[in-house]
């Protein structure tokens, strides 16, 4: 990667960042494509292919280099994190949670190359990248992510999934840490 070791190992002086901290720290990063094209790898059978780039207890930092496909509705565990744009536009659809346990759409808002935009603890969103656009995203969360909700809205399912896991439903059983149905 051509982002220099010492500006990611900044990320080890954030402890217990707030909102505005870790948002502070992806734009301090100032990472852009170029810096991450290396770690860049397709995957046209998921909606993303996802690359770690740096992890300590407090904050995970991924690339995600978008297919065509859409992620499923997730959450993200007990973690908050901002994406930040690198190359393309992505379409990132919020959900608020009903009564019955199913989430609905809120909106629908895409954001452009070089925007940041936020991901709250609890929060549901999907995303994808905007037709024939090659979208890159760049994630930061903290604490890394562990225990994501993923949403089957037609199966009126949702999956707790392991961590090696992405936004979609799992292909593998071990995967599914816990299935529930919900109310229709
Ligand atoms: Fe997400």
């Amino acid at each position: 990667m051509k982002t220099s070791v010492k500006s990611i190992k900044f990320l080890d002086s954030l402890h217990n960042p707030s909102k505005e901290d870790l948002k502070t720290a992806l734009i301090s990063l100032n990472i852009e494509l170029e810096d991450v094209q290396t770690e860049l790898n397709t995957s046209e059978s998921k909606p993303y292919y996802r690359k770690l780039l740096y992890q300590n207890e407090e904050v995970e930092l991924l690339v995600m280099n978008w297919s065509q496909l859409e992620c499923a509705p997730h959450d993200h565990g007990a973690s908050q994190g901002w994406i930040k744009v690198l190359s393309g536009s992505s379409k990132n659809t919020v959900y608020e949670i009903k009564e019955n346990g199913l989430p609905s759409e809120l909106f629908t808002k895409t954001h452009d190359k070089d925007q940041i935009f936020y991901a709250p603890v609890n929060g549901i969103h999907k995303m994808k990248a905007e037709e024939n656009s090659d979208l890159v995203t760049l994630h930061l969360y903290s604490p890394p992510i562990s225990g994501m909700k993923v949403y089957d809205l037609e199966k009126c399912s949702v999956c707790i999934v392991s961590d090696d896991c992405g936004a979609w439903w799992p292909d593998e059983q071990r995967q599914k840490l816990k299935e529930m149905q919900l109310n229709s």
